[in-house]
């Protein structure tokens, strides 16, 4: 059945129309960042930057400092993922970035997720890990790290321990925010990478 412009039919029958989400389930795609996401995602961080310890940061973010970021992860072709409502809007994101910057560090990479508010509790940022894990291992990345929290970021180490992570360490009063002192846990993960494909060349040091 073809429908012109001007039709008033704008609605195909109900038989041939797709399935609707039904609004009681989470829908959500994961697919590799683009530009136009970086101020959802820029509004996810900021939140926890404003309201929380997870992430050691104090000042919101800028729109130039995820440009930049955005620039350096595709230039390094390193995984930048965001978890998309059917109506495109951003809920969630998972990317790697380069651990250290001397040559020799240039199979490890750190991981940082970020839901948005309502987003958690839901299976998303276990989807989010998992899709960002089989991406290091496609380029051939050997490990990963995570660098948590050692305040409020219960959700976080459970994520990661599911997904193999394990603790190799700790650093107390490292951070300082809120008027109180923080540690950070380190997690970290062998990879299982495929066989080498492009990998990245953080800057000498
Ligand atoms: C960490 C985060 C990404 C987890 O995402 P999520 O969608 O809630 O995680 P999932 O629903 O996939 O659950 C993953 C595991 O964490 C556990 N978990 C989730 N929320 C939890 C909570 N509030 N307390 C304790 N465990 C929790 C789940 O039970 C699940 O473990 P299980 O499968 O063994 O039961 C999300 O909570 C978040 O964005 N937190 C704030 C930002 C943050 O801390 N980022 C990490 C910085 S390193």
């Amino acid at each position: 059945m073809q429908f012109e412009p001007g039709d008033r039919r704008r609605r195909l029958p109900r038989h041939l129309r797709e399935p609707e989400p039904d609004p009681g389930t989470f829908s959500f795609t994961i697919r590799p960042a683009t530009l136009r996401d970086l101020p959802d995602v820029r509004e996810i961080y900021n939140h926890y930057v404003a309201n929380s310890v997870v992430t050691f940061d104090e000042k919101r973010s800028t729109h130039r400092y995820w440009r930049e970021k955005f620039t350096m992860l595709t230039k390094l072709a390193l995984p930048f993922l965001v978890a998309v409502t059917p109506s495109n809007q951003v809920i969630g994101y998972a990317l790697v970035q380069p651990w250290a910057s001397k040559s020799a560090y240039r199979y490890t990479v750190e991981d940082s997720i970020y839901l948005g508010p309502g987003a958690g509790g839901k299976g998303l940022g276990s989807a989010l890990l998992q899709a960002l894990i089989l991406a290091c291992e496609e380029i051939g990345l050997r490990e990963i790290v995570a660098v948590i929290s050692d305040s409020g970021a219960e959700p976080s180490i459970r994520l990661h321990s599911k997904f193999g992570f394990v603790e190799v360490g700790r650093m107390g009063r490292v951070g300082f925010k809120f008027g109180r002192s923080l540690g950070t846990v380190y997690l970290q993960k062998s990879l299982t990478p495929k066989p080498r494909r492009r990998l990245f060349h953080p800057r000498r040091g």
